[in-house]
Formats: C-alpha cells, sequence, structure tokens
C-alpha cells in the first residue's frame, strides 16, 4: 500500500516535539489566542517575509477575511482562476461579489496573466491569483495590471508556503497573502487553521478585528464580524512544524525530481518548473492518457492517486447562473480530464516511487 499522502509517517518523526508542545498548551489553561498563537503568527509572518501575520480558523477565512477587509462587496467583480478549490471563488461570493473566470497556462496550471487583462471591468476590485500544487502563479505580469487598474491582488497561497517566486516569497508579493494549515498542506494542524500575511498594517488591524467578533475591545463591536481565530493547540504544533517546514520542502523537491526521472519516456506528461521559481511541490501532478482508468489500475494495486480538480470552478452547479459553458475555459477544461496527483509526501521513498511508476510503466505497456 502507498497512500497519497501518510501523515503518520511525519508524526513518527515529530512525535516527542509534538506531544510536549500540546502539553505545554494544556498545563498553560490558555486555549484562545494568547501567546502561542501570536509567536506563530510572527514566526510565519518573518518566514513569508512579511511584516504581519493574522492567525484565523482555516485557508477559507483567511481569502473571506482578506477580501472582507478590502471591502470587497455586492457589485464587484474580482477576477480568479477555475482550476482551483472551491474555497478560492465561494469566499469572493460570500462577500456578494462576482468571481470572473479567466483560463489557465497549461504548463504550470496557474491563472494566465495575458488572459487578465481582457476580463477587467470597471467593476473589478481584485485578483487572487492561485500558487497551485506549490508552484508561484506569474506574479510580476499580475501586479503590473493590478497597478495599472488600481486592483487589489490577494495571494491564494493555500499549497504553497515557503515557495518563491523571483526569490521572493509567496504571501509577500500581493497586497495580502492567504495560507492554509488543513493538515494535508506542506505546512499543516491537526485539524483547521489558516493565515493572512501582509505588510500592511492597516489591513493586518481589520483582519484581526474581523476574526474577533468585530471589536478591538471585547464585547465592543465596531464592523460585522465572525469568529474565526486560529486555535492556540493548532498554533502550538505548527509552531513545532514549522521548524522542520523547510526540510520537508526540500525533500519534496528532492521526490519529484526522482519521479521526473523515472517517469521519462512514458506517455505522461510531468510537470513543468519556471526558473523563475522555487516549487514546493504540495503535490506531483502528471497529466495522463487514459486518466481515470490508469488511477483504477493504481488503486487495484494500492497506490493511491487523487485528482486536483476534476470540474473546474466555472462548470460547478454552484455556478452555473454565470454563464460559462463547456468550452469556456478549454485549457482548465483539459487539465480537469488529465491531470492525475501521484503519491507525495516527504517520507516517500526511493524504493515506493520506483514500485509507483513500475506500476504506470505496466498499465501502459499493457
Ligand atoms: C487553493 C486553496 N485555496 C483555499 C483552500 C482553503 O483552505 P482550508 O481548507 O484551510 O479552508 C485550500 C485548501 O483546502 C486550497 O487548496
Amino acid at each position: 500500500m502507498i497512500p497519497v499522502l501518510d501523515l503518520k509517517a511525519q508524526y513518527a518523526n515529530i512525535e516527542q516535539e509534538i506531544d510536549a508542545a500540546i502539553k505545554e498548551i494544556l498545563l498553560s489553561g490558555q486555549f484562545i489566542l494568547g501567546p502561542a498563537v501570536r509567536e506563530l503568527e510572527e514566526k510565519v509572518a518573518a518566514y513569508c517575509e512579511c511584516k504581519y501575520g493574522v492567525g484565523v480558523a482555516s485557508g477559507t477565512d483567511a481569502l473571506r477575511l482578506t477580501l472582507t477587509a478590502l471591502g470587497i462587496g455586492p457589485g464587484d467583480e474580482v477576477i480568479t482562476t477555475p482550476f482551483t478549490f472551491i474555497a478560492t471563488a465561494n469566499t469572493i461570493s460570500h462577500c456578494g461579489a462576482r468571481p470572473v473566470f479567466v483560463d489557465i497556462d497549461p504548463r504550470t496550471y496557474n491563472i494566465d496573466p495575458a488572459a487578465i487583462e481582457a476580463a477587467i471591468t470597471e467593476r473589478t476590485k481584485a485578483i487572487v491569483p492561485v500558487h497551485l500544487y506549490g508552484q508561484p502563479a506569474d506574479m510580476d505580469p499580475i501586479m503590473e495590471l493590478a497597478e495599472v487598474h488600481g486592483l487589489y491582488v490577494v495571494e491564494d497561497a493555500a499549497q504553497a508556503i515557503g515557495a518563491r517566486y523571483k526569490g521572493r516569497r509567496v504571501g509577500s508579493i500581493g497586497h495580502a497573502g492567504c495560507f492554509s494549515f488543513y493538515p494535508t498542506k506542506n505546512l499543516g494542524a491537526y485539524g483547521d487553521g489558516g493565515m493572512v500575511v501582509t505588510n500592511d498594517a492597516a489591513l493586518a488591524e481589520k483582519v484581526d478585528i474581523l476574526r474577533r467578533q468585530g471589536g478591538k475591545k471585547k464585547y465592543h463591536a465596531e464592523v460585522l464580524g465572525f469568529n474565526s481565530r486560529l486555535d492556540t493547540l493548532q498554533a502550538a504544533i505548527l509552531g513545532v512544524k514549522l521548524k522542520h517546514l523547510d526540510d520537508w520542502n526540500e525533500a519534496r523537491r528532492r521526490v519529484a525530481q526522482r519521479y521526473s526521472e523515472l517517469l521519462d519516456g512514458l506517455p505522461v506528461t510531468t510537470p513543468y518548473e519556471s526558473p523563475d521559481v522555487y516549487h514546493v511541490y504540495h503535490q506531483y501532478t502528471i497529466r495522463a492518457e487514459q486518466r481515470d482508468a490508469l488511477a483504477a489500475y493504481l488503486k487495484e494495486r494500492g497506490i493511491g492517486t487523487m485528482i486536483y480538480y476534476p470540474v473546474p470552478l466555472h462548470l460547478q452547479r454552484l455556478y452555473a447562473d454565470l454563464g460559462y459553458s463547456e468550452g469556456s475555459l478549454p485549457a482548465s477544461e483539459a487539465a480537469s480530464r488529465e491531470v492525475l496527483s501521484l503519491p507525495m509526501y516527504p517520507e516517500l521513498t526511493e524504493a515506493q516511487q520506483q514500485e509507483v511508476v513500475q506500476s504506470i510503466r505496466e498499465f501502459y505497456g499493457r
């Protein structure tokens, strides 16, 4: 059995550190915000080369609170990619704004900057690029467009903590960066969690107020807020894991390199890595002929795979009334039909990778 992800293998390597950090919080009796959350905010902000970090309940809330803090609301449009997790877009909808989808670069699977300009209208307020699978989107042209048109850029960096674009950490390039600490992420908690990073003090303060029921002072609400704090236990766990993140990301890159070598010559397309980026391989995703049959074949042999994502967002039933149809965004639709993510985690061994690739070879050799 080779699972698509093995969180037990990770815990086995850091068990004592994690258990001690949890115990410390239990003994402190302080479970909501407090020093562990503040410390993690400082550490993650510093890690992302940003001034401020605000811990929230999930990556979804990181996006929602950021968009809310930026004043995005009814009548506004926000440009994003359809080839992503639903939260990238439904947070735009939750603000009352309209997601406007533009197609992806078929090599990187990230939003195609060349397609953005044509989608800008006088209602456009922001662009939300996603750093999919751990590879940064092409941020320079996106930031240039934003500058020219007076738009905000909110990076959905949920899958890419530690990645760099032209030397800069993701999350530090736009007006704000949103991270998810969902357990499967490169920096994953043992439950939900998220963080907003920014260099804008006023924006950080607004997100901070929004996450605590809309008031800086308890029981004094200034704005319509949420209950969306990063859990203190999770912050303590993440503090331990953050120390290992660079090593884990390096290990993921080695796993990716090995896969690409082993898969050479097979009828699959291995991931393209842009020369401008430090890719952190949240996923190792190939394009495969007969994708669904291959996934089923691997499953029979105990090898886990995942499809991120089988239906692009513009074709989700949720967004039927936005007016898109099949053929609207062909690169995203083709990707949804062809992508397959292979087992990927820092602890994956070379022998396991050989087994995965041998099974893929057998499938195409039948
Ligand atoms: C690209 C992307 N955006 C947003 C999210 C939402 O994060 P969360 O699950 O922590 O709410 C995720 C992950 O789940 C994601 O992969």
